[in-house]
């Protein structure tokens, strides 16, 4: 199928897909599609593709952090995103998980005590959604608190929710952006676990300052004129749907 849709592209869509081109509009639409589905309130302009959630990753410390600035992390954490976070220069604080997923009490005290030194952390992250690597899936008690907590503080919440598709028992949960009404969460998604990570396909969706922020420090601007066609293809009239079925009965049998 991966074929077809790149042999598609190749032939209706040549010139546009290997040239350099403005953003393919058609995989953003089909991402706000999904994450309408999901009860995000999201448009065209709040998302921005990327190569992979990783380079997302990596360009929302270059618009937010400054040496020296506090990040707050899970403990432990998702290597790929803490080292970019590392290299930014940020104080990463480090919060616990349990099995109802990152302590989100102790987190609040956490933020309380910068509050009192008159410090705000620049953002948090965290893996709400079977989280890398220990597995758990934050509680939707904690995720309403967590979504409180940012909007009382006024910090952002980068959602990383890379697995939140992939779930193949139980009821699924609101991800932190489908119940958060003040925008500050950052969700961050991959094609990565639900096509193929060798596609580097990754996106955003937060508010437009943020987006129009991190177009500034995107160098290349534009991402993946031929691969976002092929992806938008493959993933056309529900075929990434029936995709991510056969996926979560692979996974369930495993
Ligand atoms: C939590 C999490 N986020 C992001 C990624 C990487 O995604 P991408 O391939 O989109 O850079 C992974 C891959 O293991 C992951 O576990």
């Amino acid at each position: 199928e991966l074929m077809a849709a790149a042999a598609e592209v190749l032939a209706y869509e040549a010139a546009e897909s290997l040239n350099y081109a403005m953003s393919y509009p058609g995989l953003t639409d089909q991402i706000v599609a999904r994450l309408r589905d999901e009860g995000v309130d999201a448009q065209p302009e709040q998302v921005l593709v990327g190569y992979g959630s990783g380079q997302i990753l990596a360009l929302l410390p270059e618009i937010f952090v400054e040496p020296g600035d506090v990040v707050i992390i899970e403990g432990p954490s998702f290597l790929g995103a803490v080292k970019r976070f590392v290299q930014s220069g940020a104080r990463l604080v480090t919060v616990p998980v349990d099995e109802h997923g990152m302590d989100v009490a102790a987190l609040a005290d956490v933020v309380r005590s910068l509050a009192a030194e008159g410090r705000r952390p620049k953002f948090i992250y965290t893996i709400p959604t079977f989280h890398n690597p220990t597995g758990v899936t934050l509680s939707l008690d904690r995720r309403r608190q967590l979504v409180e907590l940012a909007a009382e503080y006024g910090v952002p919440v980068v959602e990383d929710d890379a697995y939140l598709d992939l779930r193949f028992a139980g009821e699924p949960l609101p991800s932190l952006a489908a119940l958060d009404q003040a925008g500050w969460v950052i969700r961050v998604g991959t094609y990565s676990k639900i096509l193929a990570p060798g596609l580097r396909i990754g996106w955003v969706h937060a508010r437009r300052e943020v987006i129009d922020r991190l177009l500034m420090v995107k160098a290349e601007g534009t991402t993946g004129p031929f691969i976002t066609r092929v992806v938008a293809r493959f993933s056309a009239a529900g075929r990434l749907e029936q995709h991510i079925a056969t996926l979560r009965r692979h996974y369930a049998t495993k």
